[in-house]
């Protein structure tokens, strides 16, 4: 069965399709009259296509598309305007031009990057996104944010550009290194956190199914998060206001991550940054102990880091204040008032924010 989500942007708006096997032998609705005979640029990872770019290659011809491709070395250090640069030649010597598409194919980092191409090649083309890891499938291939890191920062350079379809099948869970599934959880947790305190509670009574990778499971939850986060996007697509809360666990998370060089995995990083969060709203008494107790505990059983070892967490706070999400050098926080709520907080003191961070360093 295919559950088709739908992020309503006006004439913007796109499906996400979530279902098994969509890859391999399912005629997909609406691909057709997206590709429509163009060239196509796939835009990859060496992880990812020796496994799947010939399925996407074989979807796509029905629809008459031309195939080219530009694959990138697996890894968020390569996420880089360098690397945008090659995919730029790549797609000039393809022959692509202002009608032709980009395929996103792979995680986070060849997704965001494959979309920041799309949104600069000649001024802007169009760009589908084939979500190849759990956190790409729940969050990043979602909602149009696209960009590159600098060394400075994540994140730092993109562009909102919304894709015309975003295609997640679920088998592809299977090949998914054990460690990427569980950056993705941290996301899905996030939600529960944020929004929806029925799915986490949801998420505590089947950790079993989420630790034993059951896909029926998996494809239910995704587009619950899927659901989720059209909601917002449709709300506030350039994050003027609610979209804010997307990023919770994530301004402690990618200070952790870009100290880390990167050796703390995104989802890694959101996992630290929730209890990171979560302790400064309970000193602050803004949630209750139980809740922040809760978090952790389900962050545990899903085998997610919740403390960092080995850095500086003065490092750590200077990362945090080039982060995107400050404004004139102050951190804006997500901060959890409860399982199911968060609110948006912009002046939180410096030492509560140390405190918090020394907190979960050892
Ligand atoms: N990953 C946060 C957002 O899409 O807004």
């Amino acid at each position: 069965m295919i559950q088709k989500v739908k992020v309503d942007l006006g004439e913007r708006s796109y499906n996400i399709l979530v279902g098994e096997n969509l890859l391999s032998g399912n005629d997909i609705s609406g691909l057709k009259n997206i590709v429509k005979d163009r060239k196509c640029h796939i835009i990859s990872d060496d992880n990812v296509a020796p496994l799947y770019l010939n399925s996407v290659k074989i979807l796509l011809k029905p629809a008459g598309a031309i195939t080219s491709e530009s694959i990138l070395p697996a890894g968020e250090q390569n996420k880089t305007l360098e690397s945008i640069a090659g995919f730029y030649s790549d797609m000039v010597k393809a022959g692509l031009d202002r009608k032709s598409l980009i395929v996103a194919l792979g995680g986070g980092v060849p997704g965001d990057m494959a979309g920041f191409a799309a949104a600069t090649y000649m001024r802007g083309i169009k760009f589908i996104q084939i979500p190849t890891s759990l956190l790409a499938m729940v969050d990043s291939s979602v909602g149009g944010k696209t960009g590159v890191d600098l060394p400075e920062g994540k994140n730092l350079i993109g562009a909102f550009l919304q894709p015309e379809m975003v295609i997640i099948d679920t088998t592809m869970l299977k090949t998914l290194p054990e460690r990427e599934l569980r950056c993705g959880l941290a996301e899905i947790v996030k939600y529960g956190v944020i929004i929806d305190d029925k799915l986490f509670s949801r998420l505590e009574k089947n950790i079993d199914k989420l630790n034993s990778m059951d896909l029926n499971f998996y494809a239910s939850i995704i587009a619950e998060c899927c659901k989720v986060k059209a909601r917002i996007v449709s709300q506030d697509e350039k994050e003027s206001g609610i979209r804010a809360v997307l990023n919770y666990g994530h301004t402690f998370g990618h200070a952790v991550e870009t100290v880390s060089d990167y050796n703390v995995g995104h989802g890694e990083g959101v996992s630290i940054g929730m209890c990171m969060a979560a302790d400064m709203a309970v000193s602050l008494k803004l949630m209750e102990p139980e809740a922040a107790q809760r978090q952790e505990d389900l962050l545990l059983a899903l085998k997610l880091p919740t403390r960092i070892s080995g850095y500086d967490p003065e490092k750590i706070i200077a990362a945090m204040s080039r982060d995107k999400k400050s404004e004139n050098g102050t951190p804006v926080f997500i901060v959890p008032r409860r399982i199911g709520m968060v609110s948006i907080e912009k002046n939180i003191r410096r030492e509560d924010i140390i405190q918090a961070i020394r907190g979960r360093c050892d």
